[in-house]
């Protein structure tokens, strides 16, 4: 049925051009009412449908059982003038594996800062190293918090860190990644990321927002890894199509792993036994549902605004002002309805060579600020 005709009046099917309705019902069976006109097998064909709904440019479907959750109003996707665009690729690995790392924080140094820079084959020194983390749990998932050697406990990533979304999220403040399982071994990652427009460029109403998929492999068949989400794909699959815990050794960085893994085996034995359970995160109260708070280490810039100069120097935004580094491969209309909608050219520059040059431009003469930038890959 992904390959059904949509129409007026429901779904049909490119096979025999049965068409169903949003409630599964099968409406039409044109060669069958031809030979039967009273239709009798068409009132008796169902096929299993699903509440779907539209947000945020996205298609999100319930399949759960009653009753039907809120589908969730995350406050990110109220901000105004910004460019969201929302990027898919689908991947030959267990989703849980890419949920975990939703709560590692200690990667992002080896798999983003210093992998980058080995990959450019720069003479960079290492980024600063973290010192201290922090994981806890809250309503709607957990929250990390993280500290780098040189950075002080007011930075944004220790005040407020990132969130691990329950229970196949990850919220950096400025971007969504969900790990969507499509079965056991494949899982469909989806990224939404929305970019402020400067300042100048206000009032920016964005249209329509943009979907793509993203390649995950170059011309010689190996993996992409210029590209953070990309560099995320290789190390979640490169565990295989499904991790062998049994011969994994869970250190102090995987503490924030360990406490996931807690809360859901809990929540599957509750879900076994208690038929009243209720599992984490649902939201049930529509006036509650509405321009939900998640932390975030630049909410107050994305909700306030900045100007084209504050943009393209802050350590998490700034980036997105010269090239798109969240995945590899954005059409270039996409990127071409961005540059308007930000008001300048993006330099597109190499993602490698890009992330060289600003941790040159910041390395030895601001070392807690290069910390700052690196740590909000
Ligand atoms: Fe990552």
């Amino acid at each position: 049925m992904s390959y059904g005709y949509v129409e007026q009046t429901g779904i049909r099917c490119s096979y025999h051009g049965w068409q169903f309705n949003q409630a599964g019902e099968c409406i039409q069976q044109p060669y069958e009412q031809v030979c039967d006109p009273s239709a009798r097998m068409c009132k008796m064909t169902k096929i299993v449908a699903y509440r779907v709904q539209a947000k945020a440019g996205l298609l999100w479907a319930y399949m759960g059982p009653e009753p039907v959750p809120e589908l969730p109003d995350w406050d990110l996707f109220n901000y105004k003038n910004g460019f969201a665009q929302a990027i898919f690729a689908e991947l030959p690995c267990n989703w849980f594996q890419c949920q975990e790392n939703s709560i590692d924080p200690i990667h992002f140094e080896w798999t983003h800062n210093n992998w980058t820079i080995r990959q450019a084959e720069s003479e960079e020194p290492y980024v600063a190293t973290h010192i201290k983390t922090k994981f806890e749990e809250f309503e709607y998932g957990f929250t990390y918090k993280r500290l780098r050697d040189g950075e002080s406990e007011d930075n944004p990533m220790w005040t407020e860190g990132r969130v691990t979304l329950w229970p196949n999220g990850f919220y950096l403040g400025h971007h969504f990644e969900w790990r969507v399982p499509i079965d056991d071994y494949n899982t469909l990652s989806v990224l939404w990321v929305f970019s402020k427009v400067p300042r100048e460029q206000e009032p920016y109403i964005q249209e329509k927002i943009p979907s793509w998929y993203g390649p995950l492999y170059d011309e010689d068949g190996k993996w992409i890894t210029t590209h953070v989400a990309n560099q995320d794909f290789a190390v979640w699959v490169g565990q295989g199509r499904i991790t062998n815990r049994e011969r994994e050794f869970l250190g102090q960085s995987d503490r924030g792993i360990i406490m996931l893994r807690k809360r859901f085996f809990k929540e599957l034995d509750e879900l076994k036994n208690n038929p009243d359970f209720i599992p984490k995160a649902l939201i049930f109260d529509a006036q509650k549902n509405k321009d939900i708070y998640l932390p975030s280490a630049c909410g107050k810039e994305l909700r306030e605004g900045l100007t084209r100069e504050q943009l393209a120097s802050h350590p998490l935004l700034g980036p997105y002002l010269h090239d798109f580094i969240g995945q590899a491969g954005q059409p270039k209309e996409v990127q071409e309805a961005y540059e308007k909608a930000v008001g300048q050219k993006c330099q597109v520059l190499n993602s490698l060579a890009f992330m060289v040059e600003i941790k040159k431009q910041h390395n030895q003469k601001c070392h807690p600020k290069v910390a700052f930038f690196c740590s909000n890959l």
